[in-house]
């Protein structure tokens, strides 16, 4: 009998059956019993630990092996059939060539398995901003994740109905290593040089292998959401972006929505759950990490946040840096790969209190507390980038229109990283392709932490999509100088953010956090015409007095922050223009040449 209405859905989920060779084949009707179902089983199995339900009700622990924990860059693929359609930023491979080798790894890959096929849908069911996709799946841990990270099953089917437009998403943790199906309660995977993360964009198709980690195997997420879905907004004149959306009420009641793009580790999901240190406003959030933005008929443009759940790291994230991130944690969670407390709780390095005694680690291994509180670099009891999967339902400041069909209009757009010098608390682009400009040079400087040789350079991210555009980067950058170009006067306004300066001695001057919201207080001012503001060479800056100063930031800290450093913003255009803009060569828009050469002479002057 056929699984749904669907012809060609049919015909698709045959023809993997008949690939991977699966025990049985299962459909996701999206239902609680078949979740409490599905996770009694993991239990049952050992691959999930049901941890104490009076203190975390519904919350399980994962682990995975200890070689699948990240995304994986280097064996992620953009199969375009030209290779200069993918562009310099990316992976290719020939989609012919690739779909054989993979292949040859997926026939009989879900011997003994299950099938799972997962209908789901990016954003809320049946909104014109939404997409569908269906994801076939040999692991439950990522049909579990899926339920809580976008919206799932029958519902779904309804809206695609009998000739409905779906991004097939094929995913197999792969074959089991040598030493048979993984029985150390951990989830299978392939080795790394077996591990394939594929994006076919002409196809509009995703086939991964190899991993069962959220970013290689939650397929709505990176794959879809960000690489599929740029390309789907190129050729459909919308964006897709990795940026949290936020909403935000000042005590007069005034709303605005902000997007903002930071790269990895710079705060996002802090800023879109921010708990604000000025009286009278409110944050609201929407959405931690992808935006979805379409113009709407009165020209803005309108975001959504296809996800339903937060996908978030662990270590870091306590009651002082995210109360709200806490809280949505505390129930109906998925905790992957972090340390384990005698009491069934969770514990990651980071957290507001030490453990309250031996701990399991995320290797499954008995672990104590170091005296002087420091868990050793390799040797952290939660692994650095362990993650809990929480609906978003569950965030306390979750904004009551968050799931609203026709999505929020943007009033100004965030873009920002790591940068202890040069780049000011904040600016504000001159116009859209200026903005753009910010866009396309977001970086953070590299710290000894990562990779010793590059010290103090820039690794650049632009948009924060390096590993996430599904196209040629500078087409990328040119969609959106055209995006533009219909409603100039319509479009967010762009700002560039900067929390992370430091004195000439390495003091932070910024505190971040809720502090934060003084800054978002001025962009919603200059939103509104108004926010106190001088023309700089690098765009419109606040008087230092137009900024609510935090108590424990002094005025001449203020000035430094808010000060344009000429010397170092001539070292950072030349920065780029010889070292990050000629990767993009002749696809690099003669606008963001012209800017460059704007404020060059801005500076100059
Ligand atoms: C994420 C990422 O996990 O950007 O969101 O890597
Ligand atoms: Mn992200």
């Amino acid at each position: 009998m056929s699984l749904t209405k669907h012809a060609k859905l049919n015909a698709w989920i045959e023809e993997i059956k008949a690939m991977v060779e699966p025990k049985e084949v299962v459909l996701c009707d999206g239902s609680q019993a078949q979740y409490d179902k599905l996770m009694a089983e993991q239990v049952e199995c050992g691959m999930a630990t049901k941890l104490n339900q009076d203190k975390l009700p519904g919350c399980y622990l994962f682990r995975s092996d200890a070689s699948d924990v990240a995304r994986v860059e280097g064996r992620t693929f953009i199969s375009s059939v030209n290779e200069e359609d993918a562009g310099p930023t990316n992976n290719w491979r020939a989609p012919a060539e690739l779909k054989e080798e993979m292949k040859a790894l997926y026939k009989g890959c879900m011997h003994g398995r299950t099938m799972y096929v997962i209908p789901f849908s990016m954003g809320p069911v049946g909104s014109d901003i939404a997409k569908i996709g269906v994801e076939i799946t040999d692991s439950a841990y990522v049909v579990l994740n899926m339920m809580i990270m976008t919206r799932v099953g029958n519902k779904v089917l309804d809206v695609l109905g009998e000739d409905g437009e779906f991004i097939p998403c094929l995913h197999s943790v792969g074959k089991p290593l040598e030493n048979g199906e993984a029985d150390n309660g951990v989830w299978p995977c392939a080795p790394i040089e077996k591990k394939y993360i594929t994006q076919f964009p002409e196809e509009k198709t995703i086939w991964s292998y190899g991993s069962g980690y959220g970013g290689n195997a939650l397929l709505g997420k990176k794959c879809f959401a960000l690489r599929i879905a740029t390309t789907l907004a190129r050729n459909e004149g919308w964006l897709a972006e990795h940026m949290l959306i936020l909403k935000i009420t000042s005590p007069e009641g005034v709303v605005k929505h902000v997007c903002a793009a930071f790269p990895s580790a710079c705060g996002k999901t802090n800023l879109a759950m921010l708990i604000p240190t000025i009286p009278g406003w409110k944050v609201e959030t929407i959405g931690d990490d992808i935006a979805w933005m379409k113009p709407g008929k009165d020209g803005r443009l309108y975001a959504i946040n296809p996800e339903a759940g937060f996908f978030g790291v662990a270590p870091g994230t306590n009651y002082k840096t995210n109360a709200n991130a806490m809280y949505s944690a505390s129930k109906n969670t998925i905790f992957t790969n972090v340390a384990l407390e005698a009491d069934g709780t969770v514990w990651w390095e980071g957290m507001d209190d030490a453990p309250k005694g031996e701990l399991i680690d995320w290797k499954g291994n008995p672990w104590t507390y170091p005296e002087n509180g420091k868990s050793e670099k390799g040797k952290e009891a939660a692994h650095p980038n362990s993650r809990f999967t929480a609906p978003a339902a569950n965030c306390p400041a979750i904004a009551p229109d968050w799931e609203d069909p026709n999505g929020v209009p943007v009033d100004a757009i965030l873009f920002g990283g790591r940068r202890p010098s040069t780049v000011p608390l904040i600016h504000q682009s001159l116009n859209w392709n200026h903005g753009v400009f910010m866009g396309s040079i977001v970086g953070s400087e590299v710290t000894a932490a990562v990779i010793s040789d590059q010290v103090g350079q820039i690794r650049r991210d632009p948009f924060a999509m390096l590993p996430f555009c599904g196209y040629h980067m500078g087409d990328y950058f040119a969609h959106w100088i055209k995006m533009g170009q219909a409603n100039p006067d319509k479009m967010p306004k762009i700002f560039f953010v900067n929390w992370f300066r430091k004195t000439k001695e390495g003091k932070w001057l910024w505190p971040g956090y809720g502090d934060n919201s003084r800054v978002l207080k001025w962009i919603c001012e200059r939103c509104d015409g108004q926010g106190k503001a001088v023309e700089t060479p690098i765009g419109y800056m606040p008087t230092v007095d137009a900024i609510d100063r935090p108590e424990d930031v002094s005025e001449e800290d203020m000035k430094e922050l808010l000060s344009v450093d000429v010397e170092g913003w001539k070292a950072e255009l030349k920065d780029v223009k010889e070292n990050h803009y000629p990767k993009f060569g002749a696809k690099l828009p003669k606008e963001l040449s012209e800017i460059i050469d704007m404020i060059q002479a801005r500076l100059n002057a």
